[in-house]
Order: C-alpha cells, then structure tokens, then sequence
C-alpha cells in the first residue's frame, strides 16, 4: 500500500504524514510539496514504524516520482482561510493547485484512491472529478471529498451537551451534504445509539458544528485554519479507505462524492438535486461500495436545514464544473 500525501509540508500535511507514517496498514509513503519537502522527511524518515518513506519537491520529476504507483493520493495542497475570509474565497488560487495535482494523477496514478482536503471541497472535487472525466480515467468509486473534520466536530460538540462518557467517536452522527456552512447538515436524529438534545440547544449545536471551521480560524488570528484536528480527520478517514481496500467489510463513514457511480448514489440525487454529496458511504475493496440514502430519515427540523444545504451547494458544484469546461 503506497500512499502519498500532496501538500506534505504543510500545517494539515505534516501531521497528517507522521501518523500514515505511523500506520501500521501504509508499506511506503511518497511526500509531495512545492517547499520543505527534504526536511518533513528526513525528520519522518527516523520514525521506527513499518512504512518507508520519499519525498520530493517539483524539480527532477518530483510528482512523478512521488505519484507513481500511489494506491492511495491524500491531497491538504492550497491556502488556507484567513478571519474574514469564506471557503469559497479559496477558489481562485486552490482551484488551479487542485487541476494540476489531479492531472499528476492523470498520468501517474489514474487507479489511486483520491481524498481531497483542499477547500473548498464542494468545488474541489468537482474540479478533480471533470480533470478525470476529460482525460477518460474518471471513477466515481475512488473520488472522495473529505468531510470527516464535520463528523468528528460532531462527535465531540454532542458530548459536551449530552455529558455522556465514553470515548465520543463511538456514538455515529451522520453528518451530509457538503463542507462548508450552511450545506454542512448534521443530523443528530439519526445518532447510534440516539442522543437527546434539548430543543433548546439544537440550534446552537447545529450551528457550531456548521461553522466549526470558523471558531478555529478565529482562533488562530490569521495564522491560518484547522490543521492538527483535520489531519487526525483526514488520516481517520484514509485509513478507513485503506482498511477496507484490504478487504475489511462493513466500514461506513460520510464522504462527498459523484453519486452517479457509486450504487444507491442515484436516489441521493434525486431526492436532493446535487450531482455531489456526502452521506454515509459503505468502502469496499474498489472504494465506494454504497451510499445510504440517509436523506429521507431526516426530520422536519434537518429537512429544513437540508433546503438551505441544496441551494449552496448546488452553486458551489457548478462553479467547479465550469472552472474545468471553461478555464479563466
Ligand atoms: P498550509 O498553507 O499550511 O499548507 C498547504 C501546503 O500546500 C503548503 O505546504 C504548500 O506549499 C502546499 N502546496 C501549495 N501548492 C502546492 C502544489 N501545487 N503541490 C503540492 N503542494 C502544494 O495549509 P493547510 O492549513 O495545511 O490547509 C490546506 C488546505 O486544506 C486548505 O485549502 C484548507 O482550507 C483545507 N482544509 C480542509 C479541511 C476539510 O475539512 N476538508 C479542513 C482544514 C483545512
Ligand atoms: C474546517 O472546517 O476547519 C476547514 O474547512 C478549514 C476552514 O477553512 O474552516
């Protein structure tokens, strides 16, 4: 299993490599950057764990050294928000980033998991998906955006009203639509096992959880976004990918993907009206097996909230879309 992480050197890129360095399920790890590539991983390199570990910097045909033979390519490549500044900001320098690593992958690695962690996710992999689609190597099973940072945040936000004890990550929230506001849709309904959460504190719950991404971004005073709970999401969430590459069955986490190809996708779109979602996806050895229609369970209050979702993200969508058909 050679996994390889785009954007190696960077705040969610360095912590996100040290613990696929450490994973016991990773044989080799390629770093990728345009800076500081040697020294991340030099400094890894030293770690007495299974993986061996490359890394390389453009010059030389460093991404094509990096990328080839990748199963799995892990992206957290392009700027991150400052105060004041929405997701979609992001586009006009991370769209560009985001073209050019997946036509990396193009040549290099077309049958590699691809997780985009570069913001904004409801336009980045729309992007990555139609870079694919032209080139004739699109597989929608392999093509996920990463939205587990929403999942974990609701993990956690629950427990602190709930008091319940225990470790968080065991009680399953979905959390779907899309990453970013008001298309970010937890729906503490369907918790397992279920949580009650008094009426009174659902809005607020459901708003920091929306804009979870905010109070760290406030936090950090123009240092930059989520970097340290993103990696812990991020390789969560590749793990999972690859555990289930491997053969293991019945792992289902929510992830934003092209719901034409994946099995059960296309109730998703018609019930919501968005060619991308995330909703809980069962992995399989070929990567996206199946994607639970959670949609419909949704109650009056999430259906309420899934409306707003639709109107966003479905703008978000198209602008990607047309990033690629028509380049600025
Ligand atoms: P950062 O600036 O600390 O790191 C980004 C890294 O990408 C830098 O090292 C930079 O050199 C590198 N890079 C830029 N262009 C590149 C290219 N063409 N090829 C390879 N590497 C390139 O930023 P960060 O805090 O790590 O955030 C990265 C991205 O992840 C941002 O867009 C941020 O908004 C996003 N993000 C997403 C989530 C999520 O839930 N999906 C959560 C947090 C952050
Ligand atoms: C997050 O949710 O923390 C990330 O998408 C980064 C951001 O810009 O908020």
């Amino acid at each position: 299993m050679k996994a390889v992480v785009a954007g190696a050197a960077g705040g969610i890129g360095q912590p996100l490599s040290l613990l696929l360095k450490a994973s016991p399920h990773v044989d080799h790890l390629s770093l990728y950057d345009v800076v500081n590539t040697p020294g991340v991983t030099a400094d890894l390199s030293h770690i007495s764990s299974v993986a061996t570990i490359d890394g390389f910097l453009p010059a030389d045909d460093g991404l094509k050294k990096a990328f080839t033979g990748a199963d799995i390519v892990v992206i957290p490549a392009g700027i991150p928000r400052k105060p004041g500044m929405t997701r979609d900001d992001l586009f006009k320098i991370n769209a560009g980033i985001v073209k050019g690593l997946i036509e990396g992958i193009v040549q290099h690695c077309p049958d590699a998991f691809i997780l985009v962690i570069s913001n904004p996710v409801n336009s980045t992999v729309p992007i990555a998906a139609e870079v694919l689609k032209k080139a004739g190597k699109f597989n929608p099973k392999k093509l996920f955006g990463v939205t587990t940072l929403d999942v974990v945040r609701a993990e956690t936000f629950v427990r602190e009203i709930t008091g319940a004890k225990g470790d968080p990550s065991k009680t399953v929230i979905p959390v779907i639509g899309g990453h970013s506001g008001e298309t970010i849709v937890p729906l503490f309904s369907q918790a397992s096992p279920s949580v009650s959460i008094p009426q009174d504190k659902l809005d607020a719950l459901t708003n920091r959880v929306q804009f979870g991404g905010d109070e760290v971004v406030k936090a950090k005073d123009g240092a930059g976004s989520a970097t340290l709970s993103m990696a812990y999401a991020g390789f969560r969430f590749a793990e999972k990918v690859i555990r289930a590459a491997k053969g293991e069955t019945g792992i289902v986490e929510p992830s934003f993907i092209y719901l034409a190809g994946v099995e059960g996708g296309e109730a998703v779109a018609k019930e919501t009206g968005c060619e991308y979602f995330s909703v809980p996806v069962e992995l399989g050895k070929d990567g996206a097996q199946k994607a639970h229609n959670i949609v419909t369970s949704a109650n009056d209050y999430e259906k309420k909230l899934l409306q707003a979702c639709y109107a966003g993200l479905k703008g978000n969508i198209t602008k990607g879309v047309e990033f690629v058909a028509n380049p600025p």
